[in-house]
C-alpha cells in the first residue's frame, strides 16, 4: 500500500494541527447555536471523526451518502443514496466534506440540503483543488484545511477505487498504480 505512494503531500502532524485550528474556528462560530454537523461519505469518514472533537461547544452529528449514477462525480449526475436522519428546518447546519474538486458533489449536496430550509448553511472542506472546478460551479467553501496542486491524492479517508483510505496522511499516487 505505502509502496503506491509517490509523495506525501501532508503529513499526520500537518492534518492534525489543520484540524485543531479549524476547531477552533469553528467552536467560536457554532457556540451556542447547537449546529447540526452533516458529513458527506465516505471520504470524509476520517476528517470527520477528528473535526468533531476539534469542535468543542455542543453540537450533532449526521451524515449523508451521495453518489453518481452515471460514471464518476465529474458527469455532475448525482443521486441521493442515504439523506440525514434529523430535521434541518431552522437549524445551522455545516457540511464536512474531504476535497472540492469540480465542485459537482458539494453543489449537488448544497442544494439538496437548502431544500431543507436550515437557518444557515456553511461548508468546511478538508481539501480545495480550484484547479479542476467546473466552470459552473459558482459555489465557495467557507473554510479550507488545505489548497492543493491538481494532483490524485489519497489516504485519510480519500480513496482510489476504494482503498489507500486508511492511510494516515494524505499522499499521491504513483502513475503506474492508475495504468495497472
Ligand atoms: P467533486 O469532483 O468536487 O464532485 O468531488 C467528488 C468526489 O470525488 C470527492 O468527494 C472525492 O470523493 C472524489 N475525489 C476528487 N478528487 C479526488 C482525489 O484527488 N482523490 C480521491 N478522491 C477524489
Ligand atoms: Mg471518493
Amino acid at each position: 500500500m505505502e509502496n503506491d505512494i509517490q509523495s506525501i503531500l501532508l503529513t499526520q502532524q500537518q492534518l492534525q494541527s489543520k484540524v485543531a485550528e479549524l476547531g477552533e474556528i469553528l467552536t467560536r462560530e457554532y457556540e451556542g447555536k447547537d449546529p447540526i454537523i452533516v458529513g458527506v461519505l465516505k471520504g470524509v469518514a476520517i476528517f470527520y471523526a477528528d473535526m468533531i472533537r476539534a469542535i468543542k461547544t455542543p453540537c450533532q452529528m449526521d451524515f449523508m451518502w451521495i453518489s453518481s449514477y452515471a460514471g464518476t462525480s465529474s458527469t455532475g449526475n448525482m443521486i441521493v443514496r442515504q439523506d440525514v436522519t434529523a430535521d434541518l428546518k431552522g437549524r445551522h447546519v455545516l457540511i464536512l466534506e474531504d476535497i472540492f474538486d469540480t465542485g459537482n458533489s458539494l453543489d449537488f449536496t448544497v442544494r439538496h440540503l437548502l431544500e431543507k430550509e436550515p437557518a444557515s448553511l456553511k461548508i468546511c472542506t478538508l481539501l480545495d483543488k480550484p484547479e479542476r472546478r467546473n466552470p459552473k460551479v459558482t459555489l465557495q467553501a467557507d473554510y479550507v484545511g488545505f489548497t492543493i496542486p491538481n494532483a490524485f491524492v489519497v489516504g485519510y479517508g480519500l480513496d482510489y477505487n476504494e482503498h489507500y483510505r486508511n492511510l494516515p496522511y494524505v499522499g499521491i499516487l504513483k502513475p503506474e498504480v492508475y495504468e495497472k
